[in-house]
């Protein structure tokens, strides 16, 4: 949660800073604000509760210049959004400024601490106040020293940018557990919290690693470890183009990257199938013994991660011939899970900083699991903690609401089914080839539910003004419906609820009424009587069903209201394409009901607190 980004060079940092924050806005946007060390070692601070906007609308015409700075977009843990208790925070003395994206666990004892023996007065209700006044405790015209000491004090999780008027060339930034980059400029260097932040100016980065402690002027960047030694960094090279974090000509981000699906699963496959038709996945090392030896498989993820890991169970049972536990991370850290060597922990992560993902990798680590994760940020902490790491290229994800994320992380997961099965040497060669033309015909097939995209926006307006809509499927369906009401749900504020639809009859049909809207995705040839049934079951009670079959299934005609059909597919491999006009008609709907879609209130993109 949270963005950071810091600029040291001899421009004015102010818009540097403020257009970089705007990139980091899916982090958080509760409020945001700037810090800004002028030649005259003034420090000037301005935020404000509220979106970017109206941290631009405060600084209005004012001339804020200063060649040193640090800004910050919030999601508030510590203290309600509010202007007082926006980033950045400064200490008591008014000469340090702090901009923080994590949390301090231990910061109301500090805080006590700073007030009954040092008569430090707060002025907000912020952890991040915490920092700032320790460093000033601390600060004895050695800026780097003193942060030094304050994060020896500081436990939690926390990516800090750090400057103080004294010392106007120059910012101190740290890294724990929350992530953070540094961006090479000429004449210029950068820190900010993701990639996105600094493509504008920059290509080459530096990542750093968790305890690092990051010294930066104008012409130099150094970094330290744990122990204060210095240490030396390989630069990363991103090769994103600036508009893949831009709009281009769409009104959402959301929409874009929906439509980025068929391009991005094919990004995803490219190199991974070989001219022969063979799996070919260089970036995991994993013999036919150590697969054989696997007697359990954990998919271990939040939201729609863990969404398509329900999917991912399905086909590596399938394809790969082992049992596979699907959990929420957040539960999974807890329960004390049996792990031992011969276990295989998956991760799915997009943003691949997820918190509760990353303590469950490790307590899985510290058994003794080998750790495979599949993630689309590279070089985060999912990935860099991970002995074996597949890539979704999705390329930067910056609607909140995950799209193409989700469908890259299907590829995923049934590519690592075929690798684990063919090495195993489980799969029929039949089913091996149907299953790898499947997945290559599912960009075409995605473009052609994208042709759709007018009747599902007309569906849209017939259904917007519905309060309560559930999800019903099974099997593969029925992972699906998690996700395509999550979707629904977060974008646009309707109630929505999804349970396997033989689940239905259990409980949930007690909310069925006249007019309730069941969305029922139909697309398992083994199991379509049984849905028609279930469709039957609603029906009877009143409801009002939109159904999503394959081409061919005319019986879903008669039965529902409307249909969306998508196109043909094996019944194994239609989640890439039946959760795909789901995506759309959740973006129309909320568009028609007004809502904010890229940023829906409450929630962040990066959620690395738990
Ligand atoms: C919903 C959504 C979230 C994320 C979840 C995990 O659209 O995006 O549910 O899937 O917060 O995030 P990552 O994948 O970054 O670990």
């Amino acid at each position: 949660m949270c963005g950071i980004v810091g600029y040291v060079g001899h421009s004015n940092a102010t818009g540097i800073i403020i257009e970089g924050l705007k990139k980091l806005e899916y982090r958080g946007y509760d409020s945001s604000g700037i810090a800004l060390c002028t030649k005259e070692k003034e420090l000037i601070v301005r935020k404000k509760k509220g979106r970017i906007a109206n941290l631009e609308e405060l600084i209005g015409d004012e001339n804020l210049y200063g060649n040193l700075g640090i800004g910050h977009t919030r999601w508030a843990t510590h203290g309600a959004p509010s202007d007082v208790n926006a980033h950045p925070h400064t200490d008591a003395s008014g000469r340090i400024a702090v901009v923080h994206n994590g949390i301090i666990e231990n910061y109301q004892i500090l805080r006590e601490e700073l007030e009954n023996e040092h008569g430090i007065q707060f002025k907000s209700e912020s952890d991040t106040e915490v920092i700032a006044q320790l460093i000033g405790l601390y600060y004895d015209g050695d800026l780097e020293e003193a942060v030094f000491k304050a994060t020896e004090r500081m436990r939690g999780a926390y990516g800090i940018g750090v400057i103080c008027v004294n010392e106007p060339d120059r910012m101190v930034a740290v890294r724990k557990d929350s992530p953070l980059i540094v961006g090479l400029g000429k004449g210029c260097n950068f820190i900010a919290s993701d990639i996105p932040a600094l493509l504008k100016h920059v290509r080459q980065i530096y990542l750093i690693e968790n305890n690092e402690m990051v010294v930066l002027n104008a012409n130099e960047v150094k970094i330290y470890n744990g122990d204060r030694q210095p240490v030396s960094r390989e630069v990363f090279n991103v090769n994103w183009e600036d508009e893949a974090a831009e709009k281009g000509g769409y009104d959402h981000f959301m929409l874009k990257e929906i439509h980025e699906q068929p391009q991005v699963i094919k990004d995803t496959l490219a190199g991974r199938i070989d001219e022969n038709g063979e799996i070919a996945i260089d970036s995991i090392h994993m013999s036919k013994e150590e697969i054989e030896s696997f007697n359990r498989i954990y998919i271990v993820a939040c939201g729609t991660a863990y969404h398509a890991g329900l999917v991912g169970k399905f086909a590596i049972e399938k394809l790969a011939g082992v049992g596979v536990e699907v959990d929420v991370a957040s539960e999974f850290r807890y329960r004390d899970p049996f792990i031992d060597e011969k276990t295989l922990f998956i991760a799915i992560s997009q943003s691949g900083e997820t918190l509760d993902t990353l303590a469950a990798l490790r307590e899985a680590k510290a058994k003794g699991a080998r750790i495979m994760s599949i993630v689309n940020v590279v070089g985060s902490s999912v990935a860099r903690e991970s002995d074996d790491v597949l890539y979704t290229w999705a390329g930067p994800e910056i609607a909140v609401a995950s799209t193409k994320a989700y469908t890259t992380q299907l590829i995923c997961m049934y590519l690592l089914g075929l690798y684990m099965g063919r090495k195993k040497g489980v799969i029929a060669d039949d089913v091996y080839r149907r299953y790898v033309d499947e997945l290559e015909a599912a960009p075409d097939r995605i473009r052609e539910i994208l042709k759709g995209e007018k009747h599902i926006e007309t569906l849209a307006r017939k259904l917007y003004r519905r309060n309560n809509v559930f999800f019903i499927g099974r099997g593969y369906d029925a992972a699906v419906s998690y996700e395509a009401s999550l979707k629904l749900k977060e974008i646009s504020y309707i109630n929505s609820f999804a349970t396997a639809a033989g689940e239905l009859k259990h409980g949930t049909i007690a909310l069925i009424e006249q007019d309730t809207l069941v969305i029922a995705i139909a697309t398992q040839q083994r199991l379509f009587e049984k849905m028609l049934s279930n469709i039957q079951e609603v029906k009877t009670r009143g409801a009002y069903v939109l159904g999503i079959a394959k081409a061919d299934s005319t019986e879903m005609d008669q039965q529902a209201e409307d249909v969306i059909y998508i196109p043909q597919c094996m019944d194994e491999v239609s989640p890439l394409l039946s959760i795909v006009p789901l995506q759309i008609l959740a973006y129309y709907i909320a568009k028609l009901r007004g809502c904010d879609i890229d940023k829906p209130k409450n929630l962040a993109k990066s959620v690395t607190v738990e």
